[in-house]
């Protein structure tokens, strides 16, 4: 629950922590003087020299005597109003939230004393200042028997707001929100293999549809093979684990027409196939499924928000296994749209089961698709851990989803996929495409490979393998699932509802 008061009274703080933003701007006001003087003359003595101070991303823990229930103020440097970015906000509360982590505080108020700029409102600090707290704050609890990460849940929030406060109000729980589905993502790329299988991924998306009311169908691998999914049955064919189509729609308009199609890799666990994966290359490859995790994220952001735009969830999942049942490079297999594959390498699997769920997407009477993978190494060797690639088919929908990507700060460059890569995913002897044309650009080859099912639909794809999970904490959480694209692809469709 937030609370939230149109005038700021601080002696009516009923929080034992207080969050205080410090910016440039607000030292030379009123307001400010009367709340460094509200807590005696240290404190002000301390903004005089220096010590505690609008330095971006300083954060300094003040103890609080003379009050009630307040026992300490937590002062946060926003910096200089001019230079600041939204990701700067967002980045400072996520440092809060992990220094919430540290003092594990029962009850919490924040004030960020009016900041608007031309190009950032209160509303947005809000919102911005919420998503931070949530996702720095984040735990990923695992299984230890004995932890010594007790788990500890942001309380609900005492918000101080001098402006509209039902406006910054919603703000706040719209970046609640988004932050909420990150860490949802977040836990289902960090849940092993053994646990998360596709059955249980299926599980999860069946209770996210009941909560939301999206028109929900789990497709066991009878169902598929009936579909006659050959390329998600192949790379399932090793496993003792059944595959899943996981498909939910929500439908925001009378007519099912306009439709987004959000697709995701849901590959449990990647050994490789037949041509395995080495000792060290296969630790992780639980996160296989950030696709498919990035999808749910957005459809659960989706849920609660309910934008005016049709969008249907398609995520095809299996773990890559090898047994004697297992396929192997030189088969020859057919996917649902009818087209023949040579497999070349097991190990490009996941443009296999995207082959058919993006055909899948298209029979629902999909008009744009947006597909998301960790996909390939390519794309690592070629932007680092903090980019996701894109390629796309449609000029206008990737500048739409740009400005998406640049308001949640989630990098993301583009490469291209030009007629002399096409002709090297279409090159076979024996098939209509084969799976693995070389190791020089694959990132592109194995985006375009999906491409080659998409067709003329505008489209989008994103590969993930790099920024999906992290090996070191950062200023948003801790390492391990980063939940990426769940907030952007939610403010895609949120900017294509309000495009209409
Ligand atoms: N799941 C991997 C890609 C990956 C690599 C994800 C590293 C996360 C971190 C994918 O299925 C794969 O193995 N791709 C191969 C394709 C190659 C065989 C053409 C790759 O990128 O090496
Ligand atoms: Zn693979
Ligand atoms: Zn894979």
């Amino acid at each position: 629950m937030i609370i939230s008061t149109n005038e700021v009274l601080f002696d009516e703080i009923q929080s034992e922590t207080l969050v205080v933003a410090v910016s440039k701007h607000a030292e030379n006001t009123s307001k400010w003087e009367a709340f460094l003087s509200s807590y005696g003359e240290h404190i002000t003595e301390w903004v005089k020299s220096g010590d505690i101070s609008s330095e971006l991303k300083k954060i300094v823990k003040v103890p609080v005597a003379n009050k009630e229930t307040l026992k300490r103020i937590l002062f946060v440097g926003i910096g200089e109003r001019k230079q600041l970015t939204q990701e700067n906000i967002r980045e400072v509360f996520g440092l809060v939230g992990k220094e919430l982590l540290a003092s594990k505080p029962e009850s919490l108020a924040i004030w960020i004393p009016s900041f608007s700029t031309e190009s950032i409102l209160d509303g947005d600090i809000a919102y911005l200042a919420a998503e931070g707290l949530t996702m720095g704050s984040f735990v990923y609890e695992g299984y230890k028997t004995s932890s010594n990460v007790p788990d500890y849940y942001l309380p609900a929030i005492e918000l101080l707001t001098d402006e509209d406060s039902d406006e910054i109000v919603s703000y706040f729980e719209v970046g609640t929100v988004y932050a909420d589905a990150v860490n949802e993502a977040r836990i289902l790329v960090n849940t092993p293999g053994n646990v998360l299988t596709s059955t249980q991924l299926g599980e999860y998306a069946r209770e996210l549809g009941s909560t939301y009311n999206f028109e929900t169908e789990i497709l066991g691998k009878k169902e598929i093979e009936e579909l006659g999914m050959g390329a998600l049955l192949a790379v399932n064919q090793g496993s003792v684990e059944e595959p899943r189509l996981i498909v939910l729609k929500y439908q925001a308009t009378e007519k099912w027409e306009d439709v987004v199609a959000l697709v995701g890799k849901g590959i449990t666990f990647d050994t490789g196939g037949y041509s395995i994966k080495t000792k060290t290359g296969i630790v992780g490859m639980k996160g296989d499924m950030g696709g498919a995790a990035a999808v749910l994220g957005a459809m659960q952001i989706i849920g609660e928000l309910r934008p005016n735009k049709n969008v249907i969830a398609v995520i095809a999942s299996t773990d890559n296994m090898i047994s004697g049942n297992a396929f192997k490079p030189d088969d020859v297999i057919t996917s649902m749209s009818g087209k023949t594959i040579e497999i070349l390498n097991t190990d490009a699997e996941g443009r296999l089961v995207l082959a058919d769920a993006v055909t899948y997407a298209k029979q629902q009477g999909a008009n744009y698709i947006v597909d998301v993978a960790t996909l390939t190494g390519g794309v690592i060797t070629a932007l680092g851990y903090d980019k996701t690639g894109a390629l796309t088919n449609n000029e206008k929908f990737f500048e739409t989803f740009m400005e998406a990507s640049l308001e949640t700060g989630e990098f993301t460059w583009r490469l291209p996929l030009t007629e002399s890569d096409k002709k090297r995913i279409r090159k076979s002897d024996v098939a209509d495409l084969n799976n693995s044309p070389g190791s020089d650009g694959h990132m592109i080859f194995g985006g375009g490979f999906v491409g080659e099912f998409v067709e003329e639909t505008p489209w989008i794809h994103l590969d993930i393998a790099g920024t999906s999970d992290t090996k070191a904490a950062y200023d948003f959480g801790p390492k391990g699932g980063t939940g990426v694209m769940v907030r952007t692809l939610a403010t895609l469709i949120e900017r294509m509802a309000e495009e209409e």
